[in-house]
């Protein structure tokens, strides 16, 4: 890393393109997304390794749920394999895990393994690992109103009170630093629907890998890229 720019304190990752690493070697869809739980270990373990304080993965959107039976129910038990065999490395690592997304939605045996892992590893954590499940940007602000709202009815807040701190306390990622770096693999151009409000000044950063190709010298090539950007965030430039 070269030294004097700093590394983001937040990444963030879309980890797209499991269907296509498959369907490129003839196998089915999921065993893309088997493929890819590896680059979640290996993205974990190296923002670990470089320091970063949080790492928030989009591990199923609220639209997911409108795949097949079979792929929802592979992705629920990728999941809960995942937190299962991880939880002693996360421990050793110092990663505590954190969600965000309408957990209430997920299935009630998921549901109750993250509480469990997230009671387990976030006392004492040097890392955050985010999980965005059953996440959807919009429902996020759509959420943080319906609550700001509720405050304002109630009498506890005034609505000429809220301001922009007001709706990020709102969020699901309430505490949390917006991401400064956010990575989508397999080169689609878009945010699907993350962490809308929180991207406003976030560098985004595009490479056609394959999340299952998606390697620890990928991501130190995305951390090298954010060290050479200008972050102005609306200032004239130098
Ligand atoms: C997008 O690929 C990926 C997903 C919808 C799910 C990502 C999930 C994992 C990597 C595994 C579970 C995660 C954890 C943290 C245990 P796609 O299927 O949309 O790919 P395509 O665009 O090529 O079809």
């Amino acid at each position: 890393m070269p030294k004097g720019s700093p590394l983001p304190k937040h990444v963030a990752i879309i980890m797209d393109g499991n269907g296509r690493w498959a369907k490129s070697r003839g196998l089915p869809r999921v065993m893309g997304h088997q493929a890819g739980i590896q680059s979640v270990r290996t993205a974990v373990e190296t923002a670990r390794e470089m320091g970063i304080q949080v790492l928030t993965l989009y591990a199923f959107s609220i639209e997911n749920w409108k795949r097949s039976r079979l792929e929802v129910a592979t992705l629920m038990n990728l999941l809960d394999e995942y937190l299962s065999k991880e939880l002693p490395t996360l421990l050793k690592n110092q990663v505590g895990l954190s969600v965000i997304g309408r957990i209430e939605g997920l299935p009630a045996k998921i549901q109750r393994h993250l509480k469990e892992v997230i009671a387990k590893t976030r006392p004492g954590a040097k890392m955050i690992l985010n999980l965005a499940l059953n996440y959807g940007g919009r429902a996020e602000i759509l959420d943080a109103v319906r609550a700001i709202g509720e405050e304002v009815a109630g009498g506890t807040l005034n609505a000429g009170a809220i301001d922009e701190t007001v709706i990020s306390r709102h969020l699901y990622t309430r505490g949390l630093p917006d991401p400064d770096l956010l990575i989508r693999t397999s080169g689609e151009l878009r945010v699907s629907n993350f962490l809308l409000w929180q991207i406003s000044y976030t560098e985004l950063y595009i490479t056609p890998t394959l999340w299952p190709d998606f390697k620890r010298e990928h991501f130190v090539d995305a951390l090298l890229e954010f060290q050479r950007r200008e972050r102005r965030f609306g200032a004239e430039g130098t």
